[in-house]
């Protein structure tokens, strides 16, 4: 039987660790991009619809069946799902809560080592003297190949490798005695440091600091519901993604997390609390930082070239700590560790998260010590995050973020709630979900995870097709090429190494359920 008899601490512990997990970089880097891309207000309306009709949903889902799976001793998505169904093929499926962790962790990682880079140099005054080209420069320096000290494989590198050890180190200690211990330090400074950003960022008044704009603007093209483009189906499509991503559904992390809860804790209550306060961060403080102030010094035209020009990670990285510079040696200072502090501990409660199940896996399967797994998970993101930082600049890193953290995510939702609901069956469904709630789930819900949240993700997945094809067609340099048969060659090994496993229980006579 698996050694892994570990549990939550608390419940405060569980509910901070939990909304740390869906807390990441993803609220404050990639929300504010894709609301910008797809048309500030506009984007809103899908936004909230997808949280409400496929956010939520999923989340009832995922908890209850990592709950389900661990009173079986599972606490990874293949042996999990092997016990909702008599088909053996589930667990393959499964695979995908694995791979998916794995490999958003190998490129995941690297990003928030530059946040600790970035809080470093921000101490040490280094944007002080600079204007934004230099920023930016900076920038393209610390991610590329070079000989200055800033770059590969010097201070770029030895911050990696940090936050890599930081990470294992972390998880070794367990879910009280590491994780749990990191949210509840990390989730509220998160949202002191945030507060006191969007305070700054709101109150910004046009003419003072070298603003053009009151921060005001920024809020204002966010939160004005625009109806123009509410049918555009690829808006659709980025607000579901960003949904999916933000919660952290389709990964196979929260199911992880929850199967360390007990067969009657409550599961509704937490889901839901996990749930909005992810929200809470993303919208309010996530929108409230990047778009105002970016909005406040270039105006609404001006911040979309600079985000069309620079992609995703453009203005968090490339135009902020200049921008921070305008607000006085002490401020500046301030800013850019509260910052750069907000998104490393975001992205570390995150980073932690997907680290468990692959922890949980190999201590299920092959009885593995928790040490161990833990550095051995740190090993396996290491060599595959290699790719990700030495080829930077050929969009290796953007390749893994696209078939990991957008594809596979949709096409693990799609199969578990099929199997959550049509397999397993939507009664005894409901009654997982509401075993031990402390809340009354509105039963409406039983309805829309039955048809309404399937269809949706259909409709996203179909949606994307045509995207997906043009991905694999493009021209690309060859390190894509490489990165994507590696990440094949990846998903293939974990498939192998759960049939190992099962071959394993059924030899020692251990049933999956
Ligand atoms: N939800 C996290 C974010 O918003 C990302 C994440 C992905 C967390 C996978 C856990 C697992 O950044």
């Amino acid at each position: 039987m698996s050694t892994n008899t570990e549990s939550w601490g608390s419940r405060v512990g569980l509910v901070l660790a939990m909304a740390g997990n869906a807390v990441g970089l993803g609220n404050f880097l990639r929300f504010p991009v894709q609301a910008i891309q797809n048309g500030g207000g506009s984007f809103i309306i899908p936004y909230l619809v997808c949280f409400l009709l496929m956010g939520l949903p999923l989340l009832f889902v995922e908890w209850s069946m990592g709950r389900f799976g661990g009173k079986y001793g599972h606490h990874s998505t293949p042996f999990i799902l092997d016990t909702m169904s008599k088909q053996s093929f589930w667990k393959y499926i499964g695979v995908f809560g694995l791979f998916t962790n794995l490999a958003v962790a190998a490129y995941y990682c690297y990003l928030e080592s530059w946040t600790i880079g970035y809080i470093w140099h921000s101490i040490a005054g280094t944007f002080q003297s600079m204007d934004q080209a230099g920023v930016a420069d900076f920038f393209n320096n610390y991610t590329t190949i070079s000989t200055t000290t800033t770059g590969i494989p010097f201070e770029a590198i030895i911050f990696w490798l940090l936050c890599l050890v930081l990470n294992t180190y972390i998880l070794s200690q367990g879910l009280s005695g590491g994780i749990e211990k990191v949210a509840k330090i990390g989730m509220p400074l998160l949202i002191l440091f945030g507060v006191v950003l969007a305070i700054k960022a709101i109150t910004l008044k046009s003419g003072s600091q070298g603003a053009i704009l009151d921060g005001t603007e920024g809020l204002n093209y966010l939160w004005t519901p625009d109806f123009k483009s509410i049918w555009t189906p690829s808006v659709w499509l980025a607000a579901a993604g960003q949904i999916f991503f933000t919660l952290s559904v389709g990964m196979g992390t929260i199911q992880c997390y929850s199967s360390y809860l007990r067969a009657k804790d409550d599961i509704a209550l937490n889901a839901m609390s996990a749930g909005w306060m992810n929200e809470f961060v993303e919208v309010v403080l996530g929108g409230a930082v990047v778009i105002p102030i970016t909005v406040g010094y270039f105006g609404i035209d001006g911040m979309k070239e600079l985000v069309n020009q620079a992609g995703g990670l453009g203005l968090g990285f490339r135009t902020l700590p200049y921008l921070f510079q305008q607000w006085g040696d002490v401020l500046s200072v301030i800013a850019g560790v509260f910052w750069f502090g907000l998104l490393f501990f975001a992205g570390i409660t995150s980073s932690l998260a997907m680290g468990t199940p692959i922890v949980g896996f190999l201590q299920d399967e092959f009885s593995w010590s928790r040490k161990s797994a833990s550095w051995t998970f740190g090993a396996a993101v290491f060599l595959l995050g290699l790719p990700t930082v030495i080829f930077f600049q050929q969009g290796v890193f953007d390749e893994y973020d696209y078939w990991v953290g957008t594809v596979s995510l949709v096409i693990f939702a799609l199969f578990e709630i099929i199997l959550f609901a049509w397999i397993f069956g939507m009664e005894k469904g409901w009654r997982e979900i509401t075993l031990g709630a402390d809340i009354k789930v509105p039963i409406v819900f039983k309805f829309i995870i039955k048809y309404i949240t399937p269809l949706l993700i259909l409709f996203v997945f179909i949606g994307s097709l045509p995207g997906i094809w043009a991905q694999i067609t493009g021209d690309y340099p060859w390190q894509v090429h490489f990165s994507r048969a590696l990440l094949l060659g990846v998903w293939i090994a974990i498939a192998l190494l759960v049939a190992y496993a099962y071959r394993k229980r059924q030899k020692e006579g251990r049933f999956t359920s």
